[in-house]
């Protein structure tokens, strides 16, 4: 599956890339991820990627033309490609909508930044608008991460559990249990805090149950 982020500050996503699962992921060729430069499609000699908005208003807005370029230009022919772009009024990103998107081998994102993008993107070139959440980021990059991980942690041999698949399959998010590690008793503030006598028990059957009746699922 592969990954383009379109976005005009590239180097936000240099350590992200280089130190997450998601860079096994690529080197296992598991998942492939290129960011380009928006202003690499830019036709003047300032790279202007950018203009003011018609009807006045404070800010600035993001060109159509040179995303409208660089989205045909990165679309691989034959490829079954979604393209995305990110606005705080798109559809609210979730798990259902990550496995949604591993139907896909290739998903294009375009990151806005300033007061936005000119709406053609929206309407005319991209499949979908998402958000991550009712707040307003200072641009996409973020989100393009948070897409980025939640879809690739979906693709089999990413993470390597069987069990991450069945999520993939039910579209939703099973969040397990919570989860203890040794020692079995610590001190925190002053108060000796233990691990659930249960998980220190040996009964299996016990164990898987407590486990049910305390992981969740949200949509
Ligand atoms: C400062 S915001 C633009 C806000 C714009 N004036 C509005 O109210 O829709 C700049 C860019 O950040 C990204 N962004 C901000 N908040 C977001 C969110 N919650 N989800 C997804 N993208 C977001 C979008 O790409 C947006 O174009």
């Amino acid at each position: 599956m592969r990954f383009d982020i379109i976005t005009i500050f590239p180097g936000v996503f240099n350590s992200y890339l280089k130190e997450s699962l998601v860079k096994k992921a690529s080197e296992k060729k598991k998942i492939e991820v290129k960011i380009h430069d928006l202003r690499k499609w830019a036709d003047d000699v300032h790279k202007t990627v950018d203009d003011t908005p018609f009807g006045g208003g404070g800010g600035m807005v993001m060109k159509a033309e040179p995303i409208h370029k660089a989205v045909s230009s990165l679309k691989g022919k034959g490829d079954k490609t979604r393209v995305v772009l990110f606005t705080p009024r798109g559809r609210r990103f979730n798990q259902r909508r990550a496995t949604k998107l591993t139907e896909y081998n290739q998903v294009i994102m375009i990151c806005g930044r300033y007061e936005g993008v000119d709406e053609r993107v929206a309407k005319y070139i991209a499949d979908e608008e998402l958000s991550i959440g009712s707040y307003v980021l200072m641009g996409g990059e973020l989100p393009a991460m948070v897409v980025l991980e939640t879809v690739s942690r979906l693709v089999p041999g990413v993470v390597g559990k069987e069990s991450f698949l069945q999520e993939r399959k039910r579209g939703e998010c099973f969040l397990e249990c919570p989860q203890y590690t040794r020692p079995e008793n610590i001190t925190i503030n002053g108060k000796k805090r233990s691990v659930p006598s249960v998980l220190l028990s040996g009964d299996h059957r016990k164990i898987a149950e407590w486990r049910d009746k305390k992981g969740k699922i949200i949509k």
